[in-house]
């Protein structure tokens, strides 16, 4: 019998103490041992909870407890969610989390730790909610050397975009729906600014490239700036508008790696990614191209994948699982801004202003092409060209929305 702790008894904790439950006769088959769930932190009181009678305020219960083997750490954020991981580790714990933000900033130092205690820290429901990416690249890619990973990361702005497409609903409804359903952050700024998407691409590009790429350093736009009219030229053009993060080596010793809108084709596989579902493109030298689809979000999807890593880490007491990438030196991950690219623009400037920046362009909407189209505005489609290069070229002229087109 392997018994197990939850730090965080939100939307993700409270989904693992229930499917472990659910399921415990084929986990404990799959993982050749009974597991069960010991104890619950968490701050606030579960009185009705069926499992209210594990739960406590006080986390050194688990620290000092030798029976507990593995924590689950759902509490979220960098800051207790940081030191309750540290300390499980250095406790000679197994750490098993979803927490984006805390791999994505701490990953390295939190890998080392496990690595010097002979436990494991293991992070597959981090990005992609409950699809298998972390695990794919891995093990299952590590024949190739993998030169680009890119992807729909955040099932709720994901979700909006959709909503979105079909018309007749407002923004602030459909952020509300997402956060009932149980995908939106506790704060959903980090959803709809990009930052979540962020730190699911960084944490694929350290583990793709091999070494550590900061969230806070990569260039991020969020879809707040998206509008109905922009989801609506897209289309006429047979594109749909997505919140992208992406990742690709340059030469050998260099990456970029940010989060953006695209404009994406309707042929490609990911323009059918729509609602909460993620879908994430790796290419390897010898794989060609794969995608990963399937759940992003919500409490059950995420709490598959780390049930999943549970099972992996009591299967793997003895024999700690390779996992890890190197600190990164200046320079190695080159701004998005000087990475050439097609860009779709939508601006209230006339033609003349259009014709002095760019020449000729292809206009994809002007002034009365249709009904419903803005009455004094153009959108148009630029030839390859730096974001920086585009800011410049834009000065003095009435912007409405810039987004990357992924040819
Ligand atoms: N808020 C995140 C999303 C949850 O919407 O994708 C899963 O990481």
């Amino acid at each position: 019998m392997v018994n197990v702790a939850i730090l965080g008894f939100g939307t993700v904790g409270s989904g693992v103490a229930e499917v472990m439950e659910e399921n415990a006769i084929s986990i404990a088959h799959n993982a050749l041992e009974k597991i069960k769930v010991k104890r619950i932190v968490d701050v606030r009181d579960f009185p009705d909870s069926p499992f209210s009678e594990m739960i406590t305020r006080d986390f050194s219960l688990v620290e000092n407890d030798p029976d507990i083997k593995v924590v689950v750490e759902t509490i979220g954020g960098a800051g207790v969610a940081y030191d309750y991981t540290k300390r499980s580790l250095l406790a000679g714990k197994s750490v098993v989390t979803s927490n984006k933000e805390l791999v994505a900033t701490h990953g390295h130092e939190l890998l080392s730790i496990a690595k010097e205690k002979n436990v494991n820290y293991l992070f597959e429901a981090s990005v992609g909610g409950g699809i298998p990416i972390i695990r794919p690249i891995t093990q299952c890619l590590t024949a190739n050397e993998l030169d680009e990973v890119y992807g729909i990361l955040n099932g709720t702005t994901n979700y909006i975009l959709s909503q979105m497409v079909q018309g007749n609903v407002t923004f602030e409804e459909v952020l509300k729906d997402a956060q009932r359903l149980g995908y939106a952050e506790a704060d959903p700024t980090a959803d709809i600014e990009g930052y979540d998407a962020a730190r699911k691409i960084c944490i694929l590009a350290d583990l793709c490239f091999g070494k550590s790429v900061d969230p806070n350093k990569i260039s991020i736009s969020g879809i707040r700036g998206v509008t109905a009219q922009d989801v609506e030229y897209a289309r006429r053009l047979g594109y749909k508008i997505k919140l992208l993060g992406r990742a690709y080596r340059l030469d050998g010793e260099h990456i970029t790696a940010y989060v953006s809108p695209h404009l994406i084709s309707k042929t490609s596989l990911l323009s059918n990614v729509d609602g909460v579902m993620n879908g994430i493109v790796v290419h390897g030298n010898a794989l060609g191209e794969a995608m990963f689809y399937g759940a992003g979000a919500g409490k059950r999807p995420t709490a598959s994948a780390v049930v999943a890593d549970v099972i992996d880490a009591v299967k793997h007491m003895q024999a700690r699982k390779y996992l890890g990438w190197e600190e990164s030196e200046d320079g190695y991950v080159v701004d998005a801004a000087d990475i050439k690219m097609r860009w779709y623009l939508r601006t209230g400037s006339g033609l003349e202003d259009i014709g002095r920046a760019f020449g000729n362009v292809r206009l994809i909407s002007y002034p009365g092409d249709y009904p419903g189209a803005g009455p004094d505005e153009y959108a148009f489609a630029t030839e390859p060209i730096t974001g920086r290069e585009l800011e410049r070229m834009l000065s003095g002229m009435d912007v409405r929305s810039m987004f990357r087109i992924l040819d």
